[in-house]
C-alpha cells in the first residue's frame, strides 16, 4: 500500500447551516488590547490605544507570549471598544437592567465604562458607595466573578454607540488579568430567571420510539411564563423534519415545570431535536438543540461470534484469567484445541484459567457453539515477558463515581459488565480509582482498605468469578489527589498487599509526588517513583498491569516503556465535553508512533453514559455525533479504553457504540499502531491507522458545528489501487469508490472506514 500521506489533498467542503435564535447577547470575546503600568488617563474613552497589544482573555497574561508580560506582576489595564446597539434593550423583555459580566479577574480590579468608574472588585459604584469601596487589599479578589448590573438607563451608558470598556488590574502574584474565556453584555433578561434544562435526563429509546423529558425552572418572584413550546427533530443531512409538535405551557412564578415527550423516528441516521419556547408578548425565544442518539451498529447475529483480540499475554507461571468474548444467544458453549499444560477451560462461561511454565507463543483454537451454529477463531497465548499485548479495555471508576466509589458501586458495575453483554466484546477490567484508601496503615505498615471496602478479597472472588479483573490505584506520593494514603516509601508493601488480594491492574497518579519532585525537567527525578514501584510488582506473582499516570509530564510517551509501564497517560484529566475532547484526543498526534504491544499512550478515560465525578451522575453532555468521534478516536489510536459511566445505567445507545466489534477490532489490532494526522485544515481532520492485515483504517473528522460535504481523492491519503471500502460503524462495504470519496460528515461527526486493497 502507498504511503504517501500529505500529498494534494482535494477537499471541497460545503457547509448546512442551522439557524439559532438566541437572546441578544455581545460577545466581548475578541477585541481586548493590554498595557503594562498605571495610568489614570487609561480611563479616558478617547485616549489612543492603538499601540496596546492585542490579548485574549480567558488566560492569564503571562501565558500569552506577550515580552514584557511573561512574568509580571503589578499594574496592567485592558481596554475594549465596542457597540452597544439600542436594540438588546427594545428586544429585552423586561428592558430594565443591563449587565457586563467580565468573569473572573486576577487579582484586584476596577473598571471604567466609558470614563466613569463602574465598580472594583464586582462591586457597582453608585453615588451611595464612591468613596467606600477600596481597590486592593482583597486577597480573595482573584475568585471573584465580576458582573456588574446597572439600570438601563444609567448615565455611564451609551446606547446606540461606541462604548469604551476599560479594567485597571492588579496582579499580586502567580497569574494575573481576565481569566474567563467569555466576557459578555446583554440585557437582564428572561434568561436570568427562566432555565430551560435539557440536558439532565436522557433520551429513552425503545427501537425507533424516543421518549424525553425537559425541565423548566422560573426564579423570578412574580412573574409567570406562559407561551408556546415547540419540539421540532429534524435530519442533519437534508434537514427534513421527522417530527414537530407544538403546545401552549405554563411556567409559573417561582415554579418548575417538567414536560415529557415521545416520538418515533428512524434511529440510524443523525438528527437533532431543537426546543424552542416562545413566551408571550416576548421578541426572541428559549432556545436549545440537541444532537439525538442514533443507532449505528447493525445487532450482532443470534449465532456465536467470537470477538476480541487475537493475542494474550502472560508472564511464566503467573495466574491467567482470560474470557472468551462471544456475542450470539446463549446458553453457550465453550471449547478450545491445542490448550497448554496448566490452562483449564470453563466450557460453560469461556473462562480460560491456569498457568503456563514454559515460555513461549500457543496458539489454540477457540471454539463457541449454540443452538444455531459455531465460530472458531485462532488465538495466540504468549506466554513471556510482555503482558496486555492490545489496549486494556475496561471501566474505571473516576469518570462516574470520583470519592464516592464504594464496593457496592464496583460491583453493581460489574454485574452490569455481563448483562448488558459488555463481555462478550472484551472489557474485563474493573478499576477502583481514588477514595478506597483507608486513613491509617497498620502497626506494621499495611494499607488497608477504608469502611466502603469492608473485604478487598471477597470483592476480587467477586470480580474474578464473574471472568473479570479488578484494578486498583495509588499515588507515589505521600498521599493520592484525593487527599487519601499513597504508597511513598511502603511501594513494597503494597505491591504485596495488592498481589495478596489478587489485583490485576494498578493506576499510579503523580499527585503530591510533586512536592518530592518539584523539578518537573528532571526526566531521572520523573521516572524514579515509578522505577521503584516497577520493581515492587517485579517482586509479585502476579501479572499486574502498570498505568503510569502524570499527566505527560516530560514527555512520558518517549519513555514510559523504558521503565515498564504498560500505559502512561499523556495528558490532564479530560471532562465530558467537545472542548475536552478536542484538546485531549485531538491533541495525541504530538504523542505518535511509541504505541506499541503492551505500551500505549493514554488520553484519559472515556465520557460517554452517565458521568458525574461524584455521587451525582448526569448523561454526557456530548451530543451522539460526539460521542462517535470519541470511540472512534480512542479507536484509531490504539487508546485504552476504559469506560468512566455507571454501566447499570447504559441505553441501547451507549451500548450501541461500545458493541461494535468491527470498530473494536481497530483498537485491539496486534500491531497497536497509533493512528497518524494526515490532514488537518478547514475544521476537517483525517487521521490513518495501519492495520496488521495490510488494510489502512482512515477516520474523516468533522470538527465544525455544521454539516459538512467533503470529496477527497484517494491518492491524498496514500491510497493508490483498487479496494474493498468499508463503513466500519454501519458494517456496510461502500460500492463505487474509484478516486474519490464523498462523505458528508454530521457536526462535530465522523466516518471511520477501512481500506483493503483487491
Ligand atoms: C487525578 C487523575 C484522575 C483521578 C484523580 C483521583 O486527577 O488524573 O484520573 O485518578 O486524580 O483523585
Amino acid at each position: 500500500m502507498k504511503k504517501q500521506f500529505l500529498l494534494l489533498l482535494a477537499v471541497i467542503i460545503t457547509a448546512c447551516s442551522s439557524p439559532d435564535p438566541g437572546s441578544d447577547i455581545i460577545s466581548l470575546k475578541e477585541g481586548w488590547k493590554i498595557q503594562k503600568g498605571d495610568n489614570p488617563e487609561y480611563a479616558d474613552p478617547q485616549y489612543n490605544d492603538t499601540k496596546w497589544t492585542v490579548i485574549e482573555p480567558g488566560r492569564p497574561w503571562e501565558t500569552q507570549n506577550i515580552n514584557s508580560l511573561v512574568e509580571y506582576d503589578g499594574y496592567a489595564w485592558y481596554r475594549i471598544t465596542f457597540f452597544l446597539p439600542e436594540d438588546i434593550r427594545k428586544n429585552s423583555y423586561f428592558g430594565e437592567e443591563l449587565q457586563i459580566t467580565l468573569g473572573k479577574i486576577d487579582d484586584t480590579e476596577q473598571t471604567y465604562l466609558n470614563g466613569e468608574l463602574l465598580g472594583i472588585n464586582n462591586t457597582l459604584i453608585d453615588e451611595a458607595n464612591r468613596d467606600s469601596i477600596i481597590f486592593e487589599g482583597d486577597p480573595k479578589a482573584y475568585s471573584y466573578f465580576r458582573n456588574y448590573i446597572l439600570p438601563a438607563n444609567d448615565e455611564r451608558i451609551k446606547w446606540g454607540e461606541k462604548n469604551v470598556i476599560a479594567i485597571r488590574v492588579h496582579d499580586h502574584g502567580g497569574g494575573g488579568g481576565m481569566v474567563s474565556p467569555s466576557p459578555t453584555i446583554s440585557m437582564v433578561d428572561i434568561k436570568e430567571y427562566l432555565s430551560m434544562d435539557v440536558e439532565s435526563d436522557p433520551f429513552e429509546i425503545m427501537g425507533a420510539h424516543y421518549t424525553k423529558n425537559i425541565r423548566f425552572k422560573n426564579d423570578h418572584e412574580k412573574q409567570d411564563f406562559a407561551g408556546l413550546l415547540t419540539i421540532k427533530a429534524s435530519r442533519y443531512t437534508d434537514g427534513k423534519v421527522l417530527y414537530e409538535t407544538s403546545e401552549r405551557i405554563m411556567v409559573k412564578a417561582n415554579g418548575r415545570y417538567e414536560h415529557l415527550f415521545s416520538f418515533s423516528s428512524p434511529n440510524s441516521e443523525s438528527f437533532k431535536i431543537e426546543y424552542i419556547f416562545t413566551i408571550d408578548e416576548a421578541d426572541y425565544p428559549v432556545y436549545k438543540f440537541q444532537g439525538a442518539p442514533y443507532i449505528l451498529t447493525p445487532p450482532a447475529p443470534e449465532e456465536p461470534r467470537i470477538n476480541g483480540a487475537d493475542v494474550f499475554g502472560v508472564r511464566p507461571g503467573h495466574p491467567l484469567l482470560y474470557t472468551i468474548p462471544v456475542s450470539g444467544n446463549r446458553p453457550m458453549t465453550f471449547a478450545v484445541e491445542g490448550l497448554p499444560d496448566g490452562i483449564t477451560l470453563d466450557s460453560i462461561n469461556g473462562f480460560l484459567r491456569g498457568s503456563v511454565k514454559q515460555e513461549g507463543d500457543y496458539t489454540v483454537t477457540l471454539i463457541a457453539s449454540n443452538n444455531l451454529g459455531e465460530d472458531k477463531k485462532s488465538f495466540t497465548i504468549k506466554v513471556g515477558d510482555a503482558i496486555q499485548l492490545t489496549p486494556p479495555m475496561g471501566w474505571n471508576s473516576w469518570n462516574c463515581w470520583g470519592l464516592s466509589v464504594s464496593d457496592e458501586k464496583v460491583r453493581s458495575s460489574a454485574k452490569a459488565m455481563v448483562e448488558s453483554g459488555l463481555v462478550n466484546y472484551g472489557w474485563s477490567f474493573m478499576n477502583i480509582d481514588d477514595g478506597w484508601e483507608a486513613e491509617k496503615r497498620t502497626g506494621s505498615g499495611e494499607l488497608l482498605s477504608n469502611d466502603k471496602f469492608p473485604d478487598m478479597n471477597a470483592l476480587s472472588d467477586y470480580i474474578h468469578g464473574l471472568g473479570l479483573k479488578l484494578g486498583i490505584y495509588s499515588s507515589p506520593g505521600p498521599l493520592t489527589c484525593g487527599g487519601y494514603l499513597g504508597s511513598y516509601q511502603h511501594e513494597l508493601k503494597d505491591a504485596r498487599t495488592w498481589a495478596r488480594w489478587e489485583i490485576d491492574y494498578l493506576k499510579h497518579d503523580w499527585c503530591s509526588y510533586r512536592l518530592i519532585c518539584p523539578d518537573h525537567d528532571d526526566i531521572e527525578e520523573l521516572q524514579k517513583p515509578y522505577r521503584i514501584m516497577r520493581a515492587s510488582l517485579d517482586k509479585t506473582d502476579r501479572d499486574i498491569v502498570y498505568s503510569l499516570c502524570q499527566y505527560g509530564m516530560g514527555n512520558v510517551s518517549e519513555w514510559g516503556a523504558d521503565i515498564g509501564a504498560n500505559l502512561w497517560r499523556t495528558t490532564g484529566d479530560i471532562v465530558d465535553t467537545w472542548e475536552s475532547l478536542l484538546t485531549i484526543g485531538f491533541g495525541q498526534y504530538e504523542n505518535t508512533s511509541h504505541n506499541k504491544p503492551g505500551q500505549f499512550n493514554d488520553p484519559d478515560m472515556m465520557i460517554l453514559g452517565w458521568v458525574g465525578w461524584g455521587p451525582n451522575l448526569h448523561p454526557t453532555r456530548l451530543t451522539a455525533d460526539e460521542q462517535y468521534t470519541h470511540v472512534s478516536l480512542w479507536c484509531l489510536l490504539s487508546a485504552p479504553l476504559l469506560l468512566g459511566n455507571d454501566l447499570s445505567k447504559m441505553d441501547d445507545f451507549t451500548i450501541s457504540l461500545l458493541t461494535n466489534h468491527e470498530i473494536l477490532a481497530l483498537n485491539q489490532d496486534p500491531l497497536c499502531k497509533q493512528a497518524d494526522r494526515v490532514y488537518v485544515k478547514d475544521d476537517i481532520q483525517i487521521w490513518t491507522k495501519e492495520l496488521s492485515d495490510g488494510s489502512l483504517a482512515v477516520g474523516f473528522f468533522n470538527m465544525d458545528n455544521e454539516v459538512r460535504a467533503i470529496q477527497i481523492a484517494l491518492e491524498a491519503i496514500g491510497l493508490g489501487g483498487e479496494y474493498l471500502v468499508r463503513d466500519l460503524w454501519r458494517q456496510s462495504d461502500i460500492d463505487e469508490v474509484k478516486e474519490e470519496i464523498e462523505l458528508r460528515l454530521m457536526p462535530h461527526g465522523v466516518s471511520l472506514l477501512k481500506f483493503t486493497e483487491l
